[in-house]
């Protein structure tokens, strides 16, 4: 369903074994965590392509997305014979896609991979756009490589095993896209029913999401300038995300998108004049489905002090990707600490 390198399954095994023709690997090693290795793996095995693979299984968790792990699954493919011609299939969330990737990109300086994304969020983020990465010294993606994999297939079927929240959690960064892209886009994801999934609509939903994902990374895929785009909505939802877990109050990465999007969309109406509807289209959106976290005055410096510590400021300035309309992305920037407290000040009251 998009011409690139991610197919949005209709028959997954076929898809599957489709590839693995085409690719003729001499060996196949399919990485799984504890919880894909229950839910999903009994499915790729389904496949007469998979029946002499290897199977490693780390442990879940982005706390595990760490060099340890990364040794283990080079250690893994050291001693299990995986060579030059082998293929990795990543089959989980951004976790195993992440460490897969980066796994899989540097042992002997780089074996093909696939990744079968197996959650919403990773479906729409992490499994495309060739980011590979681990966690290191508490800094989240420090040591990685930009690496696409050789194909991505999402099929949607998978996530009708997950839970309401983790796919709440995937669609915000799917309204993210929509209000990247266009008008259309934007309407199609507030038709969009979260209390009833229609999981063939979803399936197009999801086509439409990976497609402007992959149209701006094809256009810059290594971030120096367009693809800072997809950090709408992340400026405040990484702080809102950082301050949650150090409130032992953690909540999913999309919902702290959610939050961050209503911050930054104000932001977009102060600055730039982003039209009133539509902020407030996104603020019944993020009421009606993601709640809220407490937050109150007292807690805008901390969350301020974790903005100033975001990987995508330059210099002393908090950089921002905000929008002047649905679809008219403006890059690069900045708020005063006055204008932040302001929009965490409009966060409180929605
Ligand atoms: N998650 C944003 C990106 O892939 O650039």
């Amino acid at each position: 369903m998009t011409s690139s390198s991610t197919i949005i399954c209709e028959n997954f095994i076929a898809e599957l074994n489709e590839f693995i023709e085409y690719q003729k690997p001499d060996g196949i090693f399919v990485l799984v965590d504890e919880n894909t290795k229950k839910f999903c793996l009994p499915l790729l095995l389904q496949s007469e392509k998979l029946k002499n693979c290897q199977v490693i299984t780390i442990p879940s968790g982005d706390e595990n997305k760490n060099i340890h792990t990364a040794i283990e699954v080079w250690n893994y493919l050291s001693s299990h014979g995986a060579t030059r011609r082998s293929l990795m299939i990543n089959a989980g969330g951004g976790m195993v896609s992440d460490l897969g990737g980066f796994a899989a990109a540097t042992f002997k300086r780089g074996i093909s991979y696939i990744n079968v994304a197996t959650t919403l969020l990773g479906a729409v983020d992490a499994a495309t756009g060739g980011k590979t990465g681990i966690n290191f010294m508490g800094l989240k993606n420090e040591i990685g490589v930009f690496a696409p994999a050789d194909k991505v297939l999402i099929n949607v079927d998978f996530f009708r095993t997950l839970d309401d929240k983790n796919l709440r959690s995937g669609f915000a960064e799917m309204i993210k896209h929509s209000l990247l892209d266009s008008r259309e886009h934007w309407k199609n994801i507030l038709k969009f029913n979260l209390n009833t999934i229609d999981y063939e609509l979803l399936k197009h939903r999801v086509a439409e999401s990976v497609k402007i994902k992959e149209q701006i990374v094809e256009k810059d895929p290594k971030e120096q300038n367009l693809r800072k785009a997809l950090n709408l909505g992340h400026t405040f939802g990484h702080a809102f995300e950082s301050f949650s877990y150090s409130q032992h109050q953690p909540v999913l990465h999309g919902y702290a998108v959610m939050y961050g999007l209503v911050c930054e969309l104000y932001l977009s109406h102060v600055k730039l004049n982003f039209p009133k509807e539509d902020l407030l289209k996104l603020v019944t959106l993020a009421k009606e489905n993601y709640g809220k976290i407490s937050i109150c005055c007292d807690d805008y410096e901390q969350l301020y002090e974790l903005m100033t510590h975001d990987k995508k400021n330059v210099s002393d300035t908090i950089n921002f990707t905000l929008l002047s309309e649905v679809g008219k992305i403006e890059l690069n920037q900045t708020a005063t600490k006055k204008e932040i407290f302001e929009c965490l000040d409009f966060y409180q009251e929605m």
